[in-house]
């Protein structure tokens, strides 16, 4: 969808200008119809299929039980269920990208903030992705610890996280922390593709809770 100038909505976002969840609420409720075209043609995001591929040398059993965390529209499930899991929720902030998830092969979607307590009880899930949430104005890396929570330990977490935002939202460090409490062993953190089109990196983060 473009405006009167031809211009396309996220021609004109500004993610970091986003100050809190209904801002954020209010950007993927206009961004969703045109999301995965964007993904595609605007920003060349890679970061979907290469979490799974990175998943997939982790978690070998297809049936486990995975939880995609901030899913969207859902283009992480479209790659899990590609590679043969069959045992995969998703959870989101924004009913609109919800709403388009919900062909994806996902067995449950929910509404939920990772801000919050999420609604899953602790160690409910084998494993965790969750893919460009840890980025310019959305969530902070305190929120790693409640992913940590609804994994069981020796499940697996999968995260990527924005090359912009590593250190200053304190990534780094948390990283760091998490692994010298013995909360979770860091197994793979590579800096790969992220953007092509926009030339942007992320994180690749795959840890195993302890
Ligand atoms: C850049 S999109 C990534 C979507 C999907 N994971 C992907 O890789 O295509 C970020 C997603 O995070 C969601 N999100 C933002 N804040 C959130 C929060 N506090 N809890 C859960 N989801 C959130 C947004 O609604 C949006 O769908």
């Amino acid at each position: 969808m473009t405006n009167k100038k031809g211009l396309k909505f996220y021609d004109n976002l500004d993610l970091s200008k986003t100050q809190n969840e209904d801002d954020l609420m209010n950007v993927y409720q206009k961004w969703a119809a045109d999301y995965d075209d964007d993904n595609d043609n605007l920003l060349g995001t890679v970061s979907q299929p290469m979490s799974v591929q990175i998943l997939q040398e982790y978690v070998k059993n297809k049936e486990l039980k995975i939880i995609d965390v901030g899913c969207g529209t859902g283009l992480v499930g479209r790659e899990l269920e590609r590679a043969g899991f069959v045992n995969f929720d998703g959870i989101d902030i924004s009913k609109e990208m919800i709403d388009i998830a919900k062909r994806r092969g996902y067995s449950n979607l929910f509404i939920g903030s990772l801000n919050n307590k999420l609604p899953f009880t602790d160690g409910e899930y084998d494993a965790a992705l969750c893919v460009g949430v840890f980025t310019h104005g959305h969530i902070g890396s305190d929120r790693l610890d409640e992913l940590v929570r609804i994994v069981k330990p020796g499940g697996i977490i999968c995260f990527t996280i924005n090359e912009g935002v590593y250190a200053s939202y304190g990534f780094n460090s948390k990283i760091k922390r998490l692994e010298s409490e013995h909360v979770w062993k860091v197994i793979e953190l590579r800096k790969n593709d992220y953007m092509v089109k926009k030339n942007v990196k992320g994180f690749y983060c795959i840890v195993e809770v302890q």
